[in-house]
């Protein structure tokens, strides 16, 4: 029902998209001339031409907000849509499936292998799940209430499910079979000398899994034995947690700073700790997985305390203070990234889920709906 309704909508929308601006011309020239994400390839001409464009009426001002403002929201709402999408299926099979977050029926096993990061895992992945759907909801019926057209992903529903026991059989927007997980956030928010703001690099705390292809979910039920192998997977989710909300929780102050109604900039630092709020939460979870390897595929999750070092020390969940604007100030306990357009920005976002595995098997047009979207939204300044 709601879907129809969003697509209604939408259609509705759509019959006032007139011809584009000179400034929307402009928008598309930018664009072609070659943001290049993943494999998603050049952006080029006609992408306005789906169902997710921009309306003509939005251009100037949408019920009072600016195209910035509207752009910031529509990208916020596409990264909202995803993240439910991939929640969703973390719920199914190892969190709680209920009213509030409904479809699945779990997977003993890999419940089971998630309890070892906390015996209340499935909760947290249902109230994350239950977030990320609550975010995606408010901002489409923000931008609705202005005017502006909501996005809609559903077209692009294509991903296999999981066929292990407890997974819904359902198509989906993300992949999360076949991922190389980035875990040097791990050490970004460990590091008292480096920023990626202002040039840092990071090393991987699991160097394993940012190489290769790993599964995140069970596959199958082929993927519920040998234990090592399970735990694995359960133990690659829990890393795979931190990386997508620790994104979340720079990607707000990073739009932030671009927003100009006090009501969206509201709406993005009300939004933004939340995401910060789950991180935290899978911050302190992923130090819990045990050291092991897959006897499958040989992923080995080391001793992260074996060293000693504070750079990989599980108990450091709590950002470590470190250099922020200058290094002629104090390190400061921050958020980072957080420069505007820069690597915690849309763009970057898209780049880093993709690079994750995350869109293995999607459309080329899925790409390109999805960097249009994000180009817009890095570009949109204060008024
Ligand atoms: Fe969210």
């Amino acid at each position: 029902m709601e879907q129809n309704a969003q697509q209604a909508q939408q259609e509705k929308l759509m019959e006032h998209d007139g011809q584009p601006s000179k400034h929307t011309s402009s928008r598309r020239s930018f664009m072609r001339k070659g943001l290049v994400v993943g494999g998603a390839g050049t952006i080029g001409a006609g992408l306005l031409a789906g169902g997710l464009s921009l309306p003509a009426f939005a251009e100037e001002r949408s019920g009072g907000l600016t195209q910035g403002d509207v752009d910031i929201l529509r990208f916020l709402a596409a990264v909202e849509i995803i993240e439910s999408d991939l929640w969703q299926q973390y719920n199914e099979l190892g969190g709680i499936q209920d009213s509030e977050v409904p479809g699945g029926s779990g997977s003993k096993a890999y419940t089971t292998k998630l309890q070892v990061l906390d015996g209340d895992m499935s909760q947290y992945i249902h109230d994350n799940t239950e977030d990320e759907f609550s975010h995606m909801r408010f901002l489409n019926a923000y931008l609705a209430s202005k005017g502006a057209e909501q996005v809609n992903l559903d077209k692009f529903r294509t991903l296999p499910s999981s066929k292990a026991t407890g997974a819904q059989q359902i198509r989906r927007l993300t992949n999360l079979m076949q991922l190389t997980v980035d875990t040097s956030w791990w050490t970004r928010y460990r590091s008292r000398t480096q920023n990626p703001d202002l040039g840092g690099t990071f090393a991987q705390a699991i160097p394993g899994l940012s190489k290769g292809q790993f599964p995140a979910i069970p596959r199958n039920n082929g993927d519920l034995a040998p234990d090592a192998h399970i735990q694995a997977i359960a133990s690659t989710a829990g890393f795979h947690f931190g990386f997508i909300e620790q994104g979340g929780s720079s990607l707000y102050p990073t739009l932030a700073q671009g927003v100009t109604s006090l009501e969206v900039l509201r709406i993005l630092l009300s939004i933004g700790p939340t995401e910060t709020s789950h991180f935290q939460t899978w911050h302190d979870k992923a130090g819990n997985a045990p050291a092991l390897t897959d006897p499958t595929n040989g992923l080995v999750f080391p001793d992260l305390n074996a060293s000693g070092g504070e750079d990989t020390q599980t108990n450091l969940i709590m950002p470590e203070p470190t250099i922020f604007l200058s290094r002629k100030f104090p390190p400061v306990s921050i958020i980072r990234p957080t420069q505007i357009a820069g690597s915690g920005g849309a763009v970057a976002t898209i780049k880093a889920f993709t690079d994750d595995g995350l869109f293995i098997g999607q459309l080329p047009e899925f790409f390109a709906v999805l960097n249009e979207l994000a180009v817009r939204a890095d570009e949109a300044r204060r008024g």
